[in-house]
């Protein structure tokens, strides 16, 4: 059974995490073949933060579904002028057959969730970004054939959200992964824990290097990440100043494998954490990984409202 929200890739067991990518595949293969299936069906989407790739590919995903997409601003909401959070998506619920949230604390979307009739899809909070990881998924899937058994080395800041949700992705598709981060920025030990668990069933693996080298040598999949949160500027110089050894760049790969391949969820910020040979390079799947924002998106919407991933 599919979940009722998409809060983070976990709240995907690992049999329903198969489906819904290969509902994107087929989604991919025919983008208008759903065309009708939730034709009348409406989505709201309220973005907290900026956002291109994810506002967009969802209200694209929506209506190669026959649905309709509303961006809500809180501003220009009675939310922004004192009514209450709970009065609100008590009342959205009864419009939409799905709502979006992208903000701050993921304890905000979870109180949503709690309060919604209708599925609640995270596109990023503070600590998780399961939509971008699926489309993590099925970029390896594609170019690999599976991301089953795919040793992956994450480089850079272990506790942010792409990195939360890209070790729940990698423990659902029983993948290996190795996080290299600078002291200070390793990965929650509670996720692990939960991670490990998963992949006892899975037959994946999550270790840890405190040297990107080594976490690069015998990966598949490079996966690089920017330094700085975009909602934590001031944390800039200190960031910069930490991560300086974690820049994915030619050296770096030089040490992987010429098959390996580079992930980025983007924006990035060329020239920190990734350089623009590397990003523009041949080992580069970044931009299909972009582009598969799309086809996730429209299984993801499709699952959640139907109940199927068919
Ligand atoms: N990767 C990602 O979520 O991109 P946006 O911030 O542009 O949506």
């Amino acid at each position: 059974m599919p979940p009722g929200h998409l809060l983070r890739v976990s709240d995907f067991d690992p049999i329903a995490l198969a489906a819904v990518l290969d509902l994107a595949a087929r989604m991919k293969r025919e983008p208008l073949a759903w065309q009708h299936s939730l034709r009348g069906a409406a989505v709201g989407c309220s973005f907290e933060k900026p956002s291109t790739r994810t506002r967009v590919s969802l209200a694209v995903a929506a209506h190669r579904l026959g649905m309709t997409t509303v961006m809500l601003n809180k501003e220009e909401m009675q939310l922004g002028h004192g009514e209450t959070w709970e009065d609100t998506v008590r009342v959205l619920s009864s419009y939409f057959d799905a709502l979006t949230l992208r903000t701050f604390d993921h304890g905000t979307v979870e109180r949503m969730a709690g309060i919604a009739t209708v599925p609640v899809i995270n596109t990023l909070s503070n600590d998780h970004h399961p939509c971008q990881s699926l489309a993590d998924l099925l970029t390896l899937a594609e170019h690999f054939g599976t991301p089953v058994g795919l040793r992956a080395a994450f480089i850079g800041d272990g506790r942010s959200n792409t990195c939360n949700s890209f070790l729940e992705a990698c423990a659902g598709a029983g993948m290996h992964l190795t996080i290299a981060s600078p002291p200070g920025y390793e990965a929650d030990p509670g996720l692990v824990a939960a991670a490990r668990r998963t992949m006892q069933r899975t037959g994946g693996s999550v270790e840890f290097a405190g040297d990107p080298v080594e976490a690069v040598r015998q990966a598949d999949v490079v996966y690089a990440e920017v330094w700085v949160p975009m909602d934590r500027p001031q944390e800039r110089a200190e960031r910069v100043r930490r991560f300086a050894a974690y820049r994915v760049d030619a050296e770096l790969l030089s040490h992987a494998g010429a098959d390996t391949v580079v992930l980025h969820c983007l924006p990035a910020v060329r020239g920190e954490e990734i350089t623009s040979d590397v990003l523009d390079g041949p080992q580069s799947l970044v931009w299909r990984q972009a582009a598969n924002r799309l086809p996730t998106a429209q299984a993801v919407l499709h699952t959640l409202i139907t109940g199927a991933a068919d």
